[in-house]
């Protein structure tokens, strides 16, 4: 009788199905729980002569050890979403969103501004849409200086004309015709000029312009400023070398060069093996300037410099073609994630 019993079950048990885990423990309950189809079995075996016993008592373990492997399997393939449906928390904090970078010109324009600001300079700035007066004629531009030539300003309106500014030193005239001495500002822009669109030309870029006004006011200053902005910018081993240049608004003029940050002043492709990268143009403020912007030349001197961003971003992050600052191409921008402030 029992033995039959034991049969049916092994049979019956081997074949049991489910599909969630309150299944699965349903059916350990039914066949192992404490009131369940094993237990009854029990209390049979235990009537029984004992002469049977040790037969019928081996049988019972094999169905024992049977159903628990069935229900073990079953529990191992249970679809794999049931157990997480159930552990669904709705109060935990979702998985933290994604965040975009900064954009590699406004990392290096603030890094530029941070390292003046440390050294007194204060922010300043002006419109992009300029008359000629604060773009070239109070900067000391002849009337028939090539700078104005339609080729390489944009007019929006002529006679009195209005372009887009070609430079950030219309931002000096700006400031000095509200503010009497002592200046010191430092003032970031967007410039344009009417050049074709190339890897190493565009139509519009970034500057950073300096200026410096005070009663006692050197080259030597300038020169320490500058140096002390290269080291900061590129690292303490930097050297900066001057060359005489020309601008109409400075007098004397001249251009800076750092040592190549690439190949370490050694010659490299980047700096056409000569050691050295221009960087800036920089000279002292010329009094014809002052004047024609109200400040006494006699009584005033200064400095002023102006970079270009995008040149100091391809020197500190090597990007080889300019239209990429302004193609919003994730690939690109992505590269610069966690990337300064
Ligand atoms: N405005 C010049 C340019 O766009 C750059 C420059 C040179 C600015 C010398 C200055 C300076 O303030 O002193 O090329």
């Amino acid at each position: 009788m029992i033995t039959e019993k034991i049969q049916s079950l092994l049979e019956e048990t081997a074949a049991l199905t489910a599909t969630t885990a309150k299944e699965v423990e349903d059916l350990r309950i039914h066949y192992l729980g404490r009131k369940g189809v094993m237990n009854d079995l029990m209390a049979e075996f235990r009537e029984l002569p004992q002469e049977t016993k040790r037969e019928v008592g081996q049988k019972l373990n094999q169905l024992k050890q049977s159903i628990q492997a069935q229900l073990d399997t079953l529990r191992k393939n249970l679809p794999a979403e049931d157990g997480k449906k159930d552990a669904l928390d709705l109060t935990r904090t979702p998985y933290p969103t994604p965040l975009g970078s900064r954009h590699p010109l406004t990392l290096v324009r603030n890094e530029i501004i941070e390292i003046f600001s440390r050294l007194g300079f204060v922010l300043a700035d002006g419109p992009e849409i300029e008359d000629d007066w604060h773009v070239f004629s109070s900067m000391n531009f002849p009337a028939d200086h090539p700078a104005r030539d339609m080729q390489d300003t944009f007019f929006i309106a002529r006679q009195p004309d209005i372009v887009l500014r070609t430079h950030t030193s219309s931002v000096q005239s700006r400031v000095m015709e509200t503010t009497q001495p002592p200046i010191r500002v430092i003032c970031p822009g967007r410039v344009y000029r009417n050049e074709a669109i190339s890897a190493r030309a565009h139509c519009f870029f970034h500057q950073v312009e300096g200026l410096y006004i005070d009663k006692h006011v050197s080259f030597a200053d300038l020169k320490q400023v500058l140096l002390t902005f290269a080291r900061e910018l590129f690292g303490e081993g930097t050297q900066i070398r001057l060359r005489p240049s020309y601008f109409p608004f400075t007098e004397p003029s001249a251009e800076m060069d750092i040592s190549c940050h690439i190949c370490g002043g050694k010659g490299c492709a980047f700096c056409k093996q000569t050691g050295w990268v221009e960087i800036l143009g920089c000279g002292m403020v010329d009094p014809a300037v002052l004047e024609a912007n109200g400040i006494d030349s006699k009584e005033y001197k200064g400095y002023a410099f102006g970079m270009g961003v995008e040149r100091i971003t391809n020197l500190k992050y090597r990007v080889k073609d300019l239209r990429l600052f302004s193609e919003n191409d994730v690939r690109f921008l992505d590269q610069f994630v966690g990337e300064g402030f």
